[in-house]
């Protein structure tokens, strides 16, 4: 794993822009999986306006989301769907078919992870998936304790991350109790791996995960298994705990 200490969030973002371009530029259509929340806001900022002021286009480009919530409608102001489109698909030339979430609203949500999982397989894989990083460890929604070898599936979500999710819900009791998501098996076959970490609040996840020892119990831990990760961190989530 290879560890990039930048100064701060901003800097995080634009090394985060870089390896996506580059990624872009070098791969004829290229498979991007991406991550929602607060951490990766920047970079879809910053891809934006490589769009708006540079031109590059992402005409090429196919992506896939790590994860959905279960049962709220792809038009719910919380939705992954929602976040997505506002924060990225609607500022650039993407062609939205291209563009996929796991469906939260599938009558049979089994054959939705199996779908997923296909649908994974017939892009041809994961170029690079972007990831951020959970309090508790978890990547994608796979909550400390998921097997390593779990490919998307069903989760309840840990009381933990729906507390820290609540603010992008008007109260707590509305954050939904499950989510869809991408399994550590699945995200981990992807060709390469970006975590970005930003802040004091993920210092201690972060010193966790620098010990270096792979722990069923801290799912990002799953990632030392990789054989190419870069972990972009800024100073204040270095600050050992
Ligand atoms: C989001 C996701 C989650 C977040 C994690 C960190 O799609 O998969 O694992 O990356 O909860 O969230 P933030 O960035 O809000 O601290």
């Amino acid at each position: 794993m290879e560890v990039l200490e930048v100064a701060n969030y901003e800097e995080m973002s634009m090394t985060a822009t870089r390896i996506l371009l580059n990624k872009m530029n070098h791969t004829q259509k290229v498979t991007l999986g991406l991550a929602t929340g607060a951490t990766p806001r920047g970079m879809y900022q910053m891809l934006v306006a490589s769009h708006q002021e540079k031109g590059v286009s992402f005409r090429n480009v196919q992506t896939v989301n790590l994860d959905e919530y279960v049962g709220l409608e792809r038009h719910h102001p919380s939705s992954y769907h929602t976040y997505m489109a506002m924060h990225f698909f609607r500022w650039i030339d993407i062609d939205r078919s291209h563009t996929h979430l796991p469906n939260g609203k599938a009558e049979d949500l089994t054959l939705e992870c199996f779908r997923y999982e296909d649908l994974i397989h017939h892009m041809g894989g994961v170029d690079l998936q972007v990831l951020g990083l959970g309090r508790n460890g978890h990547i994608g929604f796979n909550e400390p304790g998921t097997s390593f070898h779990a490919r998307t599936h069903v989760v309840e979500l840990a009381r933990s991350t729906r507390r820290a999710n609540a603010r992008y819900f008007a109260r707590e009791d509305e954050v939904p109790s499950r989510a869809i998501t991408m399994g550590i098996a699945t995200i981990l076959e992807s060709r390469e791996i970006v975590l970005l970490a930003s802040g004091s609040g993920k210092s201690e996840a972060i010193t966790r995960l620098l010990e270096g020892k792979i722990q069923h119990q801290f799912p990002a831990t799953a990632l030392l298994e990789h054989p190419k990760v870069t972990m972009i961190v800024d100073r204040e989530a270095l600050i050992r705990q």
